[in-house]
């Protein structure tokens, strides 16, 4: 293993791009800023929906940092470093058992489904109409005995990801192989994409701006709805966590 791929980190921000991190610029390099200067040790991963060069026209356009860790693909493939090293371990994991083109065939039939444009099969993505048409593609993968992950959001966006991805089990991966005994850790989101990794067994956040359908997540005490939107939301978020002090 490389530097980068064996690297711990023992404070690990994970956050959502879209209306999580990104939605306020000044909040969004008031928050950075804030947990490079009090926080030794501190990874930046970011867990998106976009595929890989998304994130990238977006880390351009918006003058974000590049991230210790990028996962994109709502959770499919995980990045590691500048170099954008893939991490093969979870790579591999996602391509047991992953049969894209019998899922896209099988969605061919149902109306209302609208195959999403990406430039590779980890995942296999839709506009789905209403909640109806992507229910129906669940309930014929499931009749058809093939192994999926089901992700709807925003009323609109259908990812079917290979079994044991999505952005909770990626978090669960990424804190068992790159946190450090005992880390600080924080994941933030805003929508429906992110409730496995809001719900993942470890601190979370939802930020005040978010989606509808994350108000429906049960109340815990390691989950956070804060006052602020976006970045603001998070920073927030940490410091009820981990207080305002240097860690
Ligand atoms: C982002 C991605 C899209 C995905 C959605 C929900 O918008 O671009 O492909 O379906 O997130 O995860
Ligand atoms: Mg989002």
């Amino acid at each position: 293993m490389n530097q980068s791929l064996s690297r711990k980190y023992a404070n690990i921000l994970a956050t959502d791009l879209d209306g999580t991190l990104v939605g306020d610029d000044f909040a969004c390099d008031n928050l950075l800023s804030w947990m490079r200067s009090e926080l030794r040790d501190f990874g930046l991963v970011y867990i998106t929906g976009r595929h890989l060069d998304s994130v990238r026209d977006l880390i351009n356009e918006r003058s974000l940092p590049w991230p210790d860790l990028l996962v994109s693909d709502v959770g499919a493939q995980i990045y590691v470093g500048a170099a954008l090293q893939i991490d093969m371990t979870w790579q591999q994991m996602m391509t047991v058992d992953w049969q894209p083109e019998r899922i896209r065939q099988i969605a061919a039939n149902i109306n209302g489904l609208k195959q999403q444009s990406l430039p590779n099969d980890s995942r296999v993505s839709f506009y789905s109409d209403g909640s109806v048409p992507a229910e129906q593609l669940r309930n014929r993968l499931l009749a058809e005995g093939l192994s999926f992950n089901y992700i709807f959001s925003s009323d609109r966006d259908l990812d079917i990801l290979p079994a044991g991805g999505g952005k909770g089990e990626v978090l669960k991966y990424i804190v068992a192989n790159y946190a450090a005994e005992g880390a600080n850790i924080l994941a933030a989101g805003d929508s429906g994409n992110d409730s496995s990794m809001l719900t993942a067994g470890y601190p979370g956040v939802i930020v005040a701006n978010a989606k509808p359908e994350l108000q429906q997540l049960e109340e815990s005490s390691i989950l956070y709805r804060a006052e602020h939107s976006y970045a603001a939301g998070i920073l927030e978020g940490w410091q009820h966590f981990y207080g305002q002090r240097k860690q």
